[in-house]
């Protein structure tokens, strides 16, 4: 039995878990196991509820399940508050209290929505790469950090085991994709970034046949838009893993198609790369599929069953192909379906 700790959060994201819920479960009774969901407050709906973002409540069944999924949180209503009460702090704490050090952010691009990308369809087609972002560290967390009326600062700072530890998870993954891994850092200019290349390269000797290159951070954001093509698995810190990974995601034209897993030693968590979108927020009309696709990753990242993660991957794929599209993929003039409606497609796909 497997137990899920469910988290819909604000906006979409009550409309986009419950069609990701809808997968698991049919998933489940196809393959005869069972899972128990248990749903928990997290971000604006936490906070109108309880007075906090983040409880305690939350946090300990988040511990003690065998993966997080949450949808999205934040909201105009809750904009204004004090920093540390923001959705965001409460991210970053529930990111750093279940040591969810590896974010990975998957740069695919869907054949039947190369014309979604600003980008011409033969710079982005094929595009099939994850990067491996730096999730509790840098400067994220860096102390001191601070600001007064005249001065304002934070610290980047990397300890060996931090970067040890993505650095080896992302040679893994390159070793059951295609077998390179870029590291991107600013290494010319900053000693945290000379450290994070060392560290890296020592990693690399117990995967020899890994082929490993390094690339400046300014140099990489220009190469992932130039030719996406060329990578294959990217390890970087939290803050250059953070703006490298919205570009990746831009140029497949599809940010509802994007899922990601936060992993750590013993949690895990899956959530859509997108927001919460509170402009179309219980309308009905939210695409689905990047939290269906992070159900995958939790299939295949928590429960070691790639083979049902590739099941909902061909699911999507065919549904694609048989022309649904939600209003954010949807072309010019064409009809888009509902967030229930691709749902229901996605399922009927998965078969008997
Ligand atoms: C992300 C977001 C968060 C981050 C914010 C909301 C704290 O941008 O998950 O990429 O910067 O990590
Ligand atoms: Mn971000």
């Amino acid at each position: 039995m497997y137990k899920i700790v469910s988290i819909p959060g604000d906006g979409i994201g009550p409309e986009v878990v419950a069609g990701a819920l809808a997968v698991m479960n049919r998933l489940a009774e196809k393959h005869g196991f069972t899972i128990a969901i248990e749903e928990h407050p997290f971000g604006g709906a936490s906070y109108d509820l309880h007075g906090e973002m983040l409880t305690e409540a939350t946090l300990e069944a988040c511990r003690n399940c065998d993966a997080v999924l949450l949808g999205a949180v934040g909201g105009p209503k809750w904009e204004s508050l004090p920093h540390e009460h923001k959705p965001e702090a409460a991210l970053l704490k529930i990111r750093r209290e279940l040591g969810l050090f590896a974010n990975l952010r998957p740069a695919k691009v869907y054949d039947a929505l190369i014309d979604a990308s600003s980008l011409k369809a033969d710079v982005v087609g094929g595009t099939d790469f994850v990067v491996f972002r730096e999730l509790t560290g840098g400067i994220y967390f860096g102390q001191p950090r601070g600001y007064d009326e005249n001065k304002g600062w934070n610290t980047m700072v990397y300890e060996r085991y931090e970067v040890e530890r993505i650095a080896r998870i992302a040679f893994e993954a390159a070793q059951k994709r295609g077998g390179r891994v870029t590291s991107i850092d600013k290494a010319n200019v900053l000693e945290v970034s000379q450290l994070w290349r060392n560290v890296v390269h020592e990693v690399h000797r117990d995967f020899p046949e890994i082929e490993l290159s390094d690339m400046y951070v300014d140099n990489a954001a220009m190469q992932i838009v130039r030719n996406p093509k060329q990578f294959d698995v990217i390890v970087t810190g939290n803050l250059f893993g953070d703006i490298l990974s919205d570009i990746a995601g831009m140029i497949t034209g599809s940010l509802g198609m994007l899922p990601s897993a936060s992993i750590g030693k013993s949690h895990a968590l899956y959530e859509p790369i997108h927001g919460s979108a509170p402009d179309i927020a219980g309308q009905n009309k939210a695409n689905p599929i990047a939290t269906i696709a992070s159900v995958a990753m939790m299939f295949e990242h928590s429960f070691c069953m790639p083979d049902v993660a590739n099941e909902i991957y061909q699911a999507i794929e065919t549904t694609l192909a048989e022309g649904l599209r939600t209003a954010d993929i949807a072309n010019a003039g064409q009809s888009a379906v509902s967030t229930t409606e691709m749902t229901a497609a996605i399922v009927k796909n998965l078969g008997q």
